[in-house]
């Protein structure tokens, strides 16, 4: 135990040893013991490294926000502003620094009814936010749970430039750290150690967790690695590339969003809808579609708005062909029928998405002033050789961490524009080849289930809630939506405590993706390298129509 926190073995502490079951009754005098616990924690901890800011009893109910985190946290990560704690938590703020110049802002949130589990959320992009939606969720249903800004304050990459202190953090060293103290934190508070440790996490989130598994297998029983950006390097570049492929909004390369979204996706789902056997707007295992767009090119009498020049269809194909260095290859390609709003505006948008600009300029060039606009082959190989702190996150032998125990599920949504889903086929099976294990031995200790119709980490056309996160309502933290069939935490949870591995992921799509909560249809997602096949004749919106083959 460090000494810093055995100075915060409090009292009060001790009765938290005894009962560790759930306080709920509010009329329970050690429920002011809990607050006070809570409240005098930040005087009771000394640690070196450490700042406490605060730590305080929040009711559920309570209107939270964040006042210190850079404000592009919420205009360009997507965090919520302002977020209603569901249930009572105590939450501790610290600042602990990793050298003598960087550090991590983070939190634990820990709740009154203590599962006896931990959690530890990721981040995403370039960011430098905690993402509060993940601590609402994993405090919600019982987990002591950490989060952490990864060393920066906010989305972008300028805290990179000339100090290799804050990348580390942002490579592995943000999530470690945080978790080795949120441990400690968990520890003392209740007066127990956790039982089971686990982590969630999505896009960078998902390569935080694969550098979990690969690096420090000890921190996790059970790591949930969502549309993994790992392969990082290769990403920025790829980013980088897409743009030298469609040119700016000038060039006769580029090709207009509402085209992108409109004629282009229709044609998409067109020429690759039916492989499945059903048009429901979902392309259910997109390395079946072999899209040509030529059928677009504008004939003497075509209208304009609904057709393609020949060079546009150029870039649509190599759009959709897989990215090469110098005839090497390098980032698989993106999938057909993945024409989100999101991947179409950042990516294929006219301008070099800003964690590609930034990675280039901050990291790679070291020069802000560099023109984004120019890169090409040499700058994509120099990114790829400099790989700083290995955040290419592509080891394939994770031994130690199958030894000790552990369970990884990652999920990569097969319509993701943002991280092509084939990246997670292709880690999926470095594993098996440098470990040399069969399917079933992988089966032991490592699935992967392709979420058709999911966008990047969440949305799409297809049954993309898999309870990979909170999205809003309080009701997902409850009934059906916990059950392990259907929420990829809690299947996680089953897997480690009780041995049952998912062998499908039951997704739900609702009305609207909307807060109503009406189920559209649910469909199983089959573990890889199975695929989910229509059986022909049933209603294809029920689960039960499809089978894994
Ligand atoms: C915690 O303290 C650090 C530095 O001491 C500060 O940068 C940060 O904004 C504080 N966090 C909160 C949530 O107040
Ligand atoms: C929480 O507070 C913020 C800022 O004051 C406010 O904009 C938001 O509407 C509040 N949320 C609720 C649910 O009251
Ligand atoms: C406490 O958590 C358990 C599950 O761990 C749940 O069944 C119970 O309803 C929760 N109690 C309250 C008051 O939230
Ligand atoms: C960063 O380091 C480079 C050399 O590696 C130097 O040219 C540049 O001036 C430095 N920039 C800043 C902002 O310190
Ligand atoms: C597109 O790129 C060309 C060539 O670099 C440049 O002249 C033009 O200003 C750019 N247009 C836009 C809209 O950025
Ligand atoms: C990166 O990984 C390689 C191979 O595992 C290892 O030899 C090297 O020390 C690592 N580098 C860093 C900076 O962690
Ligand atoms: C994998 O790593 C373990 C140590 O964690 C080592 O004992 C083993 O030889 C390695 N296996 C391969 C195939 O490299
Ligand atoms: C891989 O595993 C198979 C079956 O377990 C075994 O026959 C083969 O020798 C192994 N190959 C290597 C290179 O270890
Ligand atoms: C879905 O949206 C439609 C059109 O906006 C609306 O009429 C309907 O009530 C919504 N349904 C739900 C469950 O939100």
């Amino acid at each position: 135990m460090s000494p810093w926190l055995a100075a915060a073995l409090h009292p009060a502490l001790l009765s938290f040893a005894a009962t560790q079951h759930p306080l709920t009754n509010t009329n329970n005098p050690s429920v002011d013991s809990y607050s006070s616990t809570c409240s005098s924690l930040a005087s009771q901890l000394s640690i070196p490294s450490a700042t406490l800011n605060f730590s305080q009893p929040v009711t559920a109910g309570t209107n939270l926000t964040f006042p210190s985190r850079n404000p592009d946290c919420v205009t360009v990560s997507g965090e919520l502003p302002s977020i209603v704690v569901p249930v009572d938590i105590c939450r501790v703020s610290l600042f602990v620094s990793t050298s003598d110049r960087s550090g991590i802002n983070m939190e634990a949130w820990l709740p009154k009814n203590w599962t006896g589990r931990f959690l530890s959320t990721g981040n995403g992009g370039l960011a430098g936010c905690i993402q509060y939606r993940d601590m609402i969720y994993g405090s919600g249903l019982g987990f002591a749970t950490v989060g952490a800004d990864n060393g920066h304050n906010g989305a972008a990459g300028e805290a990179f430039l000339n100090n290799s202190e804050v990348l580390e953090d942002f490579v592995y060293r943000s999530i470690h750290t945080n978790v080795q103290v949120g441990k400690e934190i968990t520890k003392e508070f209740y007066g127990a150690p956790h039982s089971k440790s686990y982590y969630f996490g999505c896009s960078t989130g998902g390569r935080q967790g694969l550098k979990s598994v690969q690096d420090f297998p000890e921190d996790f029983d059970g790591v949930i690695a969502g549309a993994p950006g790992n392969d990082w390097n290769n990403l920025m570049s790829w980013f980088d590339y897409l743009f030298t492929v469609t040119g700016n909004s000038s060039s006769p390369t580029f090709i207009p969003i509402d085209k992108w979204l409109g004629i282009i996706h229709s044609d998409i789902l067109s020429q690759c809808d039916l492989i499945d056997g059903v048009q429901d707007g979902i392309v259910e295992d997109p390395n079946l579609c072999e899209y040509n767009p030529d059928g677009l090119i504008c004939q003497s009498n075509s209208d304009p708005s609904s057709c393609i020049t020949a060079e546009q269809a150029n870039t649509i194909k190599r759009v959709f062909s897989p990215f090469f260095i110098n005839g090497e290859f390098t980032y698989p390609r993106v999938q057909p029928g993945g024409e989100s709003p999101i991947f179409t505006a950042w990516i294929l948008g006219g301008d070099v998405v800003s964690f590609s600009a930034d990675w280039f300029r901050f990291v790679v060039h070291s020069n802000p002033s560099l023109d984004v606009h120019t890169l090409g082959e040499a700058d994509w190989k120099l990114a790829q050789q400099l790989d700083p702190f290995n955040i290419s996150t592509v080891k394939g032998n994770i031994s130690a961490f199958k030894e000790r125990g552990g369970k990884l599920l990652t999920y990569h949504g097969q319509a993701d524009g943002l991280a092509s889903p084939i990246i997670s086929e292709l880690y999926y099976d470095h594993v098996s080849n440098t470990m040399n294990l069969s399917n079933p031995d992988m089966d032991q200790f490592y699935r992967f289930f392709r979420i058709s119709g999911m966008s990047h980490c969440s949305s799409g056309t297809g049954a993309w809630r898999i309870g990979q996160s909170f999205f809003g309502d309080v009701s997902e933290l409850e009934g059906e939506n916990l059950n392990p069939d259907r929420n990829v935490l809690m299947a996680m949870v089953r897997w480690v405590e009780e041995g049952v591995a998912p062998e499908t992921i039951l997704g739900t799509k609702f009305v609207n993706d909307s807060d109503e909560l009406e189920v559209e249809f649910s469909r199983r997602h089959c573990k890889f390298p199975l695929r989910n096949t229509y059986d022909g004749q049933g209603d294809s919106t029920e689960p039960e129509s499809w089978s894994c083959q």
